[in-house]
C-alpha cells in the first residue's frame, strides 16, 4: 500500500509537485521595459545608429569604467569578439599557445584559435567549477603566451595564484569575465585584474543588449590597440580611411548600447535581489548533504551570480542507493525546479578538438607553418576532475530562478528535501 500523501510522493512519480510552474512560473529573462523601447526609438529616429557620429557606445564605455572601475573600457560586438580582440591585443601570435580551462563555453577556446594560437585546456577545481592554477602551471613550455581564467557562473578564480604562475613565467592573463559582471575579487571587479578582461551582454546574460562585449584594461596602450582591432584597425582619432593595423569590425551599435544603458540602469538592483537570493540558496544547502554549492574562497568579495552551480555527490546525497544525476535531475525538474548541468562534456571532447586535424584542416595553426609547433594532440587530453563534474556532479541553477522571491528560493530546498527523502527510501 502506498502510505504517502500525494504531497510527499515525487511528481516524477505521479505526486503533487513542490511547485506548480504553470501557476507559478520563474522569472522569464531577459526583461524589456517601456524604458528600454523608448531608448532604442530615439536612437532610430536620430539618425545616428553606429558609434561613428553617435554618442551611446562611449557613454556605455564610461559606464562600463565606472561600474568595475578599470581604467578603459572597449565596446565590441560579442564576448567572443571581447576575447578575440584581447587576446590579440595582448601579443598572442599565430603558433602561441594559451592556457584556458576545459569547462567553459566554446568560445573561450575558439577566440585563442581565431587569433592563430594553440588552446591547451587546463583542468578545474571541483569545489569551485574554475581554473586549477596547479594545472595550468603544469602545462607552461616556451610556447605559452597567455593564461584565461574563466569566473565560471560568475565566482572569481582564485586570480593571487593565477597571476603568480603568470608572472613566474612572463605570461598575460585575459580574463573572459563572460559570465561575470557583479564578480568581485579582493575587492576589484573580475575582469580588471589580469592585463585584460571580456564581458559578454550576450541575451542571457545578467546585463544583456541582445548581443554585445567589452574588453576592459587599466593599460592605455592595450586599450588603444583593442580600440583600433575592433573598429578595422582605426586607432583613437585616425580619420575614416586611414587604417593603421590589422582589425575587424567588431564595432557595437548605437541600439544595443542605448538598450543596455537603459538595463544598466536597472542592473545594480537586480544583481543584488540574484546576490541575496543566491546566498540565501547557498546557507540553506548547508543542511542538506549531497548537493555542495561552489566553494566561496576568502578572495570572493562577491559571487556574480550568472547561475549558480553545486555539486550533486550520490553517495553522500543518498548513501548505499543508486541515485545518480540523471535520476536526481528527473525528479528535481518534476518539482517544478529548473536546473541544468552546466556544460555536459569538457571543451576538448568537441569535434571540433576532438577530430581537430580533419576539422581545422583548412585554418591556423593546423593548415600552416605552426603546425609543425603544435605539440597538443586533443584526442589524448584526459583531465579528471573536468570529466567527473560533467558526466556525473556538476548542477547548475540558472540566473533568471535568482530573480525570484525568497518563497521561490525556498521552494527550491524544500524541493530538494523532498527528492532526499525519496532517494533515501529507494530499494537496492
Ligand atoms: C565563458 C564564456 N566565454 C565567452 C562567451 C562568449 O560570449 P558571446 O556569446 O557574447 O560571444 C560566453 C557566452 O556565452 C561565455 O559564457
Amino acid at each position: 500500500m502506498d502510505v504517502l500523501t500525494s504531497e510527499r510522493r515525487l511528481a516524477v512519480d505521479g505526486g503533487t509537485p513542490v511547485r506548480d510552474v504553470r501557476a507559478r512560473p520563474w522569472p522569464a529573462w531577459p526583461v524589456g521595459t517601456d524604458e528600454d523601447v523608448a531608448a532604442v526609438a530615439e536612437v532610430i529616429k536620430g539618425g545616428k545608429w553606429t558609434r561613428w557620429g553617435g554618442d551611446r557606445v562611449v557613454a556605455l564605455e564610461a559606464q562600463l569604467q565606472e561600474y568595475t572601475g578599470a581604467r578603459r573600457a572597449v565596446a565590441v560586438s560579442s564576448g567572443t569578439a571581447a576575447l578575440e580582440v584581447a587576446l590579440k591585443a595582448v601579443g598572442v601570435r599565430p603558433g602561441d599557445e594559451v592556457i584556458v580551462p576545459a569547462f567553459s563555453f566554446v568560445a573561450t577556446a575558439t577566440a585563442v584559435l581565431q587569433v592563430g594560437g594553440i588552446p591547451v585546456f587546463a583542468d578545474v577545481l571541483p569545489e569551485t567549477h574554475n581554473l586549477d592554477p596547479d594545472s595550468a602551471a603544469a602545462l607552461v613550455t616556451g610556447r605559452t603566451r597567455a593564461i584565461v581564467p574563466v569566473h565560471i557562473a560568475g565566482l572569481p578564480c582564485d586570480m593571487e595564484r593565477i597571476l603568480a604562475v603568470a608572472r613566474q613565467h612572463d605570461l598575460r592573463v585575459v580574463e573572459d569575465a563572460a559570465q561575470a559582471i557583479g564578480g568581485v575579487w579582493q575587492g576589484r571587479h573580475v575582469g580588471t585584474v589580469g592585463d585584460a578582461g571580456c564581458y559578454s551582454f550576450q541575451a542571457s546574460k545578467n546585463l544583456p543588449g541582445g548581443e554585445g562585449g567589452a574588453v576592459v584594461t587599466d593599460d592605455d596602450r592595450l586599450a588603444d590597440k583593442a580600440f583600433a582591432l575592433m573598429h578595422i584597425g582605426r586607432v583613437p582619432g585616425a580619420d575614416f580611411y586611414t587604417h593603421d593595423v590589422l582589425g575587424w569590425n567588431y564595432r557595437l551599435t548605437e541600439f544595443q548600447a542605448a538598450l543596455l544603458l537603459s538595463q544598466f540602469r536597472r542592473y545594480p538592483a537586480l544583481q543584488q535581489r540574484r546576490q541575496d537570493n543566491a546566498q540565501f540558496l547557498r546557507d540553506a544547502l548547508q543542511d542538506l548533504p549531497g548537493v555542495i554549492p561552489a566553494r566561496e574562497d576568502p578572495f570572493v568579495s562577491a559571487h556574480g551570480v550568472h547561475g549558480y552551480a553545486c555539486r550533486y555527490v550520490a553517495a553522500r546525497f543518498a548513501p548505499g542507493r543508486r541515485f545518480p544525476r540523471a535520476a536526481f535531475l528527473r525528479a528535481l525538474r518534476a518539482e517544478g525546479i529548473p536546473c541544468g548541468v552546466g556544460y555536459d562534456h569538457p571543451l576538448y571532447k568537441n569535434p571540433l578538438f576532438a577530430d581537430a586535424k580533419e576539422a581545422m584542416r583548412d585554418d591556423c595553426p593546423f593548415a600552416c607553418g605552426h603546425a609543425a609547433a603544435l605539440a597538443v594532440d586533443y584526442s589524448r587530453v584526459h583531465l579528471p576532475n573536468v570529466e567527473r563534474l560533467c558526466a556525473e556532479e556538476t548542477l547548475w541553477f540558472p540566473q533568471p530562478v535568482f530573480l525570484g522571491s525568497r518563497e521561490d528560493m525556498q521552494d527550491i530546498v524544500d524541493a530538494l528535501a523532498k527528492v532526499r527523502e525519496y532517494a533515501a527510501r529507494i530499494s537496492d
